[in-house]
């Protein structure tokens, strides 16, 4: 099981290559907000435990693992998004809120989202009924 900083490492590798077809050191770092250097130092451990291939010169290609992996955690990213956004949080939170509990839900609590995800789809009025109620519960503004 990668690490939670692996996590982010893998999540944000395999949307580089699926959004521009490769991945590079300082594309990475940027993304992340680290420093090249320890962008370098998870690539070697990523390679050593086998989810991807680094070749100084030619970049880096993820294995099957590291495709496998990379796919579920950017998936896992954007269902938590929805979900938040579902419920009515702020577009502005989100992402850095997914960022931060992304890497801490067992496989149940995921799936209990993705249900509830999909219970909410299927009859949309029910989204418009939680926000109205949210609504009532605020104070004015
Ligand atoms: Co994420």
């Amino acid at each position: 099981m990668p690490t939670p900083s692996m996590e982010d490492y893998l999540e944000r590798i395999y949307k580089l290559i699926d959004e521009k077809g490769y991945a590079r050191v300082a594309d990475i770092a940027e993304g992340l907000e680290v420093h090249p250097s320890s962008v370098t130092k998870m690539i070697q451990k990523l390679d050593k435990d086998n989810y991807l291939i680094y070749e100084k010169y030619r970049g880096l290609v993820l294995t099957p693992k590291g495709k496998r992996i990379g796919k579920r955690l950017v998936d896992r990213h954007e269902v938590l998004e929805k979900f938040l956004s579902m419920i009515g949080v702020q577009s502005g939170n989100i992402y850095r809120d997914v960022e931060g509990i992304e890497h801490h839900l067992s496989q149940d609590s995921m799936e209990c989202i993705e249900v509830f995800i999909e219970w909410m789809s299927r009859h949309p009025e029910r989204v418009e009924e939680l926000k109205a109620f949210k609504q009532q519960l605020e104070p004015e503004e």
